[in-house]
C-alpha cells in the first residue's frame, strides 16, 4: 500500500512529508520502497506562533485552538502536493505526527504529550484515512512515547544484519542501538535545539541556526561553561527516556548566566551534543553509528561526534538506503502502515517490555476516516525485519 508519513520535528523547521510503498510478508519480512519526500516549510506566521507556544511561555486555548487548524491546514497542503508529486495522485493512507507543542515527561516518567494539527483537514483535502496522535497509547501503557525512531531503526539493522545505532539529531538527539551489549532507544539531549536558541536570541531572529557550523568554527570551547552543563540531571538518568523543548527551553542557558561570546557558546554547545551522544553510545560498544536529520549538516558537530565517537565510525542513514532530510517521513509513514494492520508500533525490548518502557507494545494512533467507508485489512504478521528496496 502507499503511505504518506508527515512529521514536523521539535526545531520547527518544516513539515517532512515522505511517500513510500510499503509490503509485509506473512514471513515478517516488510518492504519499503521510498517514493519520494519533501520538507515544506512552515508559512512565517505560522512558525512564529507555534515557537511563541513552546515553554516556557503560556498560551491561550484559543491559541492552541487556532494553532491546531491553521497547523492542520499546511500539513494538508505539505500532504496533498507530496501525494501528487510522489504517487501520481493517489495514495492509500496519510499519517501525520502533528507539531509536538509538549512532552510532559517527569524524570523517567512521561505523563502525556501534545501534537497540533488537526488531522480532519488532511481528511478533507486528500479525502484519505489519517492515523494520528501517535504517541498517546504508547504512554498510557506506561512507555515514553518516544523515540519512536527505533521501530524503522532497528527493523532496519536486522534486515541487513548489521550491528550499529543510528543517531537522529533534529532539535532533540535520538538513538536507536543493536549491539551485543544490548538494545535500546532513547533522546540523549539536546542536538540542535539549543544551538538554534543560542543564535537565535543573540541575532533578534535574523538568524535561526548555525549555519554550517561557521559560528562553532570560529568559537573556542569554554571548558568551565561545557562541565556545568554536563552536570544536567538527564543525562545520567536510564533508558528508556525521552525529553524535549520542556527542559532544554529559549532560556535554559539563562540560568547558567553565561557570559561568553556567541561562537565561544556554540562552540560549547556544539561540543555539549557531542559528548552527551558519544557518553550515551559509549556502553553499547558499537562500531558503527548512522547520523541523520538537520544536525548532519553541521560539519562542526560531525567532526566533534566523530572525535568523540571513535574508534566507532561516524556515516549516515543513508548509508543504510535512507537520507539524512527523509528519515523521520518513512518512520511516520511505517508507523501508519503497523496502525493499519493492528499491528505494534514499537518493538519488544530485552527483558520483554517495550522499547519505550510500556507494559507492552501496543497498537499507536487514532484512525480518522477517509471518504470512503473505513475498511481494515486483517492483522498483519509484527515484522522481524525491513528492508528499503528500489
Ligand atoms: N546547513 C546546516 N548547518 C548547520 N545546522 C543545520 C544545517 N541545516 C540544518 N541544520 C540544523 O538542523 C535543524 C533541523 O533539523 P531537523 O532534522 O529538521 O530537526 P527536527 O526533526 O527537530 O525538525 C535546524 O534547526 C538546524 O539547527
Ligand atoms: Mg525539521
Amino acid at each position: 500500500m502507499i503511505v504518506v508519513g508527515c512529521i514536523s520535528g521539535t526545531s520547527v523547521d518544516g513539515i517532512d512529508v515522505a511517500v513510500a510503498e510499503l509490503d509485509g510478508a506473512a514471513d515478517g519480512r516488510l518492504l519499503l520502497r521510498p517514493l519520494g519526500a519533501h520538507t515544506h516549510s512552515w508559512s512565517p506566521a505560522t512558525r512564529e506562533a507555534l515557537l511563541a507556544l513552546l515553554p516556557p511561555a503560556t498560551t491561550t486555548a484559543a491559541e492552541v485552538c487556532r494553532l491546531d487548524v491553521v497547523a492542520g491546514r499546511e500539513i494538508a497542503e505539505a500532504v496533498a502536493s507530496a501525494i501528487d508529486d510522489f504517487a501520481g495522485g493517489s495514495a492509500d493512507l496519510v499519517v501525520s505526527h502533528g507539531q509536538t507543542v509538549h512532552h510532559w515527561v517527569d524524570g523517567t516518567t512521561a505523563h502525556g504529550g501534545l501534537q497540533l494539527g488537526q488531522p480532519a483537514a488532511i481528511v478533507e483535502r486528500t479525502g484519505l484515512p489519517v492515523v494520528s496522535d501517535v504517541r498517546s497509547r504508547d504512554i498510557a501503557a506506561g512507555g515514553q512515547g518516544a523515540p519512536l525512531a527505533g521501530t524503522l531503526d532497528l527493523l532496519l539493522l536486522r534486515g541487513l544484519s548489521r550491528a550499529g545505532a543510528l543517531l537522529n539529531l533534529g532539535g532533540i538527539a535520538n538513538v536507536s542501538v543493536a549491539s551485543p551489549s544490548g538494545v535500546a532507544a532513547f533522546d540523549t539531549g539536546p542536538a540542535n535545539c539549543l544551538i538554534d536558541a543560542a543564535v537565535s536570541a543573540a541575532t533578534s531572529g535574523t538568524q535561526r541556526y548555525d549555519a554550517d557550523g561557521r559560528l562553532a568554527a570560529a568559537g573556542t570551547i569554554d571548558a568551565q561553561l561545557l562541565e556545568r552543563l554536563l552536570a544536567e540531571p538527564y543525562y545520567a538518568l536510564p533508558a528508556p527516556k525521552s525529553t524535549g523543548r520542556e527542559l532544554f527551553t529559549t532560556d535554559y542557558l539563562a540560568s547558567y548566566e553565561c557570559d561568553v561570546e556567541l561562537a565561544d557558546l556554540v562552540a560549547t554547545l556544539t561540543e555539549l551534543t557531542a559528548v552527551t551522544v558519544a557518553d550515551a553510545l559509549r556502553p553499547y560498544g558499537v562500531t558503527d553509528v548512522y547520523g541523520s536529520g538537520g544536525g548532519v549538516r553541521n560539519p562542526v558537530l560531525m567532526d566533534r561526534l566523530a572525535i568523540h565517537l571513535a574508534p566507532a565510525r561516524l556515516t549516515t542513514s543513508d548509508a543504510l538506503g535512507l537520507p539524512v532530510d527523509d528519515k523521520e517521513g518513512y518512520l511516520m509513514a511505517l508507523i501508519g502502515y503497523l496502525t493499519w494492520h493492528g499491528i505494534p508500533g514499537v518493538l519488544t525490548g530485552p527483558d520483554g517490555r517495550a522499547l519505550t518502557g510500556a507494559a507492552t507494545p501496543r497498537v499507536l494512533g487514532r484512525i480518522s476516516p477517509g471518504d470512503k467507508p473505513l475498511r481494515l485489512p486483517e492483522p498483519g504478521v509484527t515484522p522481524r525485519s525491513l528492508r528499503v528496496v528500489d
